[in-house]
């Protein structure tokens, strides 16, 4: 019998959730909401499951969701897609990217990643067995210059031979940047010259601060032909347990991920993908509505940081912060984190998990897509922490 040489491990972030849950800490590790989803949203399932959709539909997704995505690409995102060549509806983001992964590259091939990175990127690429190689941006700001900010020749500096793709998620889960139209003009020029895919990952597409815009990288001169975007439908409406998402892509590679798809789960749940495909039609009200609340909890968690003596990365867009604590400890993150989560009953997620192992970091990240009852509770926690430099 032979066993898979493979390093697979369970994700960090569901382990620090489990170990919240057993602990009785309040868990601000996992971005999903502890809310159910608003009213509006469970009414649209109800009358999904009342209709004739229990069945089978499309591999590709249903075809009503498909229409009402091409609607919304071209609104929201200023992407036009045909709905029958170009979209491929997949059970979860975390699906759509296995796929781009599997249909689109070879084992051993590159994909290019700015770190800190979304967990699943390294879990997933060596499952996969893609060598994902991160190009980790600055997070202290220079005097005059924001962190986490790049420029062409960091992207060259990056090159190797082999590199297939650039993939990223916008905003950018876990530090909450929302690239600019420069940055993404920068990708896809880069991606270009090189021959490049660009695997945009869009989940937190919806969830932007004020005055932010997102941009979708496929929408620009140049990345119409080798964009596949990936976009969840469960943080938006507050449904991550729903599985419904889709990919983007040009004719040819959408027709591959469909068949990869097929082989994986055949469809998203249908009566699932029919209600979501009335929520792209609620009012912009909704979405209003949705950004405001989470903007108002995110400063009751940064009240509490503020107080407890953490800094930290400020968020254009998604719902984390990327948080440093040197003024409270300078033990290295996952210990700070089990201590904060054992003593201080609040979990977060420590900074190294969304790196390449290697070097020990010195950075936590905290979720505020909670309710304000646990955010206030959490707060509670934090302000009565009693770290003063020294008690290490
Ligand atoms: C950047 C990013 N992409 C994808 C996902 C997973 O999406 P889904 O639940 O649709 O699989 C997450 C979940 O946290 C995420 O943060």
């Amino acid at each position: 019998m032979r066993r898979k040489q493979i390093e697979m491990r369970e994700s960090i972030i569901r382990q620090m959730t489990i170990l919240a849950r057993e602990t009785g800490a309040v868990n601000l590790a996992q971005g999903f909401s502890d809310e159910d989803a608003a009213p509006e949203i469970k009414a649209l399932a109800m009358e999904a499951i009342r209709g004739e959709c229990h069945q089978y539909t499309d591999v590709r997704g249903a075809p009503y969701l498909r229409q009402a995505l091409a609607e919304k690409l071209r609104k929201h995102n200023a992407i036009e897609a045909d709905p029958d060549k170009h979209i491929v509806v997949t059970c979860g983001a975390t699906e759509g990217m296995m796929i781009a992964f599997e249909t689109l590259l070879e084992a051993g091939d590159t994909v290019l990643t700015f770190a800190p990175m979304y967990e699943n990127y390294v879990l997933q690429s060596v499952a996969t067995r893609i060598h994902v190689k991160s190009i980790e941006l600055d997070e202290h700001a220079e005097p005059g210059k924001p962190a986490f900010t790049f420029t062409r020749e960091t992207l060259e500096a990056a090159y190797v031979e082999g590199t297939q793709a650039i993939l990223f998620s916008n905003p950018w889960n876990p530090i909450g940047k929302v690239f600019t139209r420069e940055e993404l003009q920068t990708i896809v020029d880069f991606a270009v010259t090189h021959d490049l895919f660009i695997f945009a990952d869009e989940t937190y597409e919806y969830l932007v601060g004020p005055g932010r815009e997102h941009v979708s990288v496929g929408s620009l001169p140049g990345a119409k032909d080798r964009t596949v975007t990936i976009i969840s439908m469960g943080k938006t409406y507050s449904i991550t347990g729903w599985r419904v998402a889709y990919l983007v892509a040009p004719e040819e590679f959408a027709a591959k991920l469909n068949v990869m798809h097929d082989f994986h789960t055949v469809t998203a749940p249908h009566p699932f993908q029919i209600a979501a495909a009335n929520a792209t039609r609620l009012p912009e009200s909704f979405y209003q509505r949705m950004r405001d609340e989470y903007w108002a909890r995110k400063e009751i968690l940064c009240a509490a940081l503020e107080h407890a003596g953490f800094t930290w990365y400020e968020p254009g867009g998604a719902y984390f912060l990327w948080c440093r604590y040197d003024r409270l400890s300078d033990l290295e993150d996952v210990t700070f984190g089990k201590k904060l989560l054992l003593e201080g009953g609040v979990a977060g997620v420590p900074g190294s998990v969304f790196y390449e192992r290697g070097r020990p970091r010195y950075a936590i990240r905290f979720t505020f897509s909670k309710s304000r009852k646990t955010l206030e509770a959490a707060a509670e926690r934090l302000r009565n922490l009693n770290w003063a430099a020294g008690s290490r």
